[in-house]
Order: structure tokens, then sequence, then C-alpha cells
């Protein structure tokens, strides 16, 4: 994705919601492996934030923790990131920019699948492979909406009927109706056609269903867009991340109660020694 698409992002970020940020619950599951690394070793974790979540840094940190975000994206640093400028590192996740064993806690809220499957996400594995300590956790919020979430005419069946929350969880369902196989993924170009076909002007969601009118509108931004999502199971990643690169145990897979959930699996992978 262009860093161009972020620097729009970052204007918007503040209508996006759960369950493309994350909720209150999807904190406490982060806090939770943190709390439970924490519990195992005597000193405060190294961490590190994939992107700049604001819910991410604003986590119960245990005290004493050095936490530092990896972005490529100094505009999303500069729109977004809570913590201070020297804490956020300007970088790639596919070639991470910190030394072998030097991380205790790595987490990552829903930009696993802007990595192309399965090379680029096998890459950021392995970079993590590399980076964390022996012990040390990669705690990530997956997107895996494939085969969860209806066909495109039963989500615009609901949506007429008013039984879609957010523009978020209209995404959301769509990129797992609209999803091909593994390697080819889902263009956010096309879920915002099928939108546009489906309802005509985009402004019609905000007058209809009273979503915010820049939320909306910044639908234009993926009209364009080359980008692809890779969604990737639970279960394959840490197939990858356990059996292909050998690297990690498999610590928890947990689908929060919220509302589509069940395609925002929490995965805790822990390094092996
Ligand atoms: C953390 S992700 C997703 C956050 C949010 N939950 C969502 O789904 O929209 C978004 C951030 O990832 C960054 N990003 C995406 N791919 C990246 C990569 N390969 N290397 C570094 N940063 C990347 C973008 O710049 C952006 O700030």
């Amino acid at each position: 994705m262009t860093d161009g698409h972020w620097a729009r992002m970052g204007a918007i970020w503040r209508f996006v919601g759960p369950p493309l940020r994350p909720s209150a619950q999807d904190g406490a599951l982060f806090e939770a492996a943190i709390h439970q690394w924490q519990k195992q070793h005597a000193s405060p974790p190294r961490a590190l934030i994939l992107g700049v979540t604001p819910e991410l840094y604003s986590l119960r940190w245990p005290a004493g923790t050095t936490l530092k975000a990896l972005d490529a994206s100094q505009q999303m640093v500069d729109a977004v990131w809570l913590g201070s400028p020297s804490a956020a590192v300007i970088g790639s996740w596919t070639a991470i920019p910190f030394a072998d064993n030097s991380l205790d806690i790595v987490v990552l809220d829903g930009g696993f699948g802007m990595l192309r499957y399965p090379d680029q996400q096998a890459q950021l594995l392995g970079e993590l492979r590399r980076v964390l300590a022996v012990d040390g956790i990669f705690v990530v919020r997956l997107f895996s909406p494939v085969g969860r979430t209806g066909s495109t005419a039963s989500i615009f069946a609901d949506l007429a009927a008013g039984k879609i929350a957010s523009l978020d969880a209209l995404k959301l369902r769509l990129w797992g109706a609209l999803h091909g196989e593994p390697t080819v993924g889902v263009q956010p170009r096309r879920v915002v056609a099928s939108i546009r076909e489906a309802v005509g002007e985009f402004d019609q969601l905000a007058t209809r269903y009273g979503w915010a009118l820049p939320h909306v509108r910044a639908l234009e931004f993926h009209r364009d867009s080359m980008a692809t999502y890779y969604l990737t199971e639970a279960a394959e990643v840490a197939r990858l991340a356990g059996e292909e690169l050998g690297g990690f145990n498999l610590l928890d897979i947990t689908e929060p109660d919220y509302e589509l959930g069940h395609c925002c699996p929490i995965v805790t992978l822990q390094r092996r020694g």
C-alpha cells in the first residue's frame, strides 16, 4: 500500500472503529498475553508495536517497559502515534531495523493481511524469530473473515434492513465475501466497487444509516488503489510460524465475543528456544 494512502487514512483515522480498530475486549486480551509473559520474567519487557495503533500504545504495559513503534509511513506517525516521536521508527516490517534477540514482546493489530501471502507473511514471521529473544511473544489480531460473513447478496440485504452497525463492519464482511484463494486475496478496490453498485453514491450511506460523511467519502481513496489484502486464517499463521519456519510455538488463539469477533482472532506465538 502506498504511503499516500496512509497519509490520507491518518486524516480519517478517528472515524474508524471496532472491528477494524481494537475494542476494549481486544485490549484486555493483548494485556493478558503481556502480563502472562511478565509473570515469567523478572525484567520489564522490551516491546514493539508494528504500526502506530493508539489502543496498543495505551495498553497497561508493565512498569519500566521500553515501548517503540515501527511503521513505514511518517504521515501515519505524525497523525496517529501517541508516544514520543523518537520512539517511532520508520521502516519495514519485513526488514525490521532491530538487532537479533533485542525484543520480548511484539504486537500488531490488523495489519498482517497487508503483507502478501505466503512470502511476505513468512518474511515478517522470520524477522520476528530473529528479533525476539527466546520465550518472546508475538501477539496479533488478525482479520480472518473468509467463509464467515455470508454472500455479498446477504450482506447487502442486511445493510438494507439496517442490520449492519458500521461502515467498518460492512467492509470486514465484504472482505470475507469477495476474498479469493489465500494467494489471491481481496482488493479493497473491488469491495468499494461492490458498495457503489449496491448503494449508488457513497453519501447515501451517511444519509441512510447516519455514518460519518468523511468516513464514507474516504471509500473514494480505494477506487484507484492497487492494494490487495491477504486475510490468512489463524491456524495457517500458526502453521507458517511453527512448522514452516520452525521458530514459534502457538500459545493461544482467542475469538473475542463482540459482533464479528469470530472474524478477528487474537493469536499469541512464542519464540522457541
Ligand atoms: C497496523 S496496520 C492496521 C491498523 C488498523 N487496525 C487497521 O486495520 O486499519 C496500519 C499501519 O500499518 C503500516 N504498515 C502497513 N504495512 C507495513 C509494512 N510492510 N511495514 C511497515 N508499516 C506498514 C501503515 O503505514 C499503517 O500505519
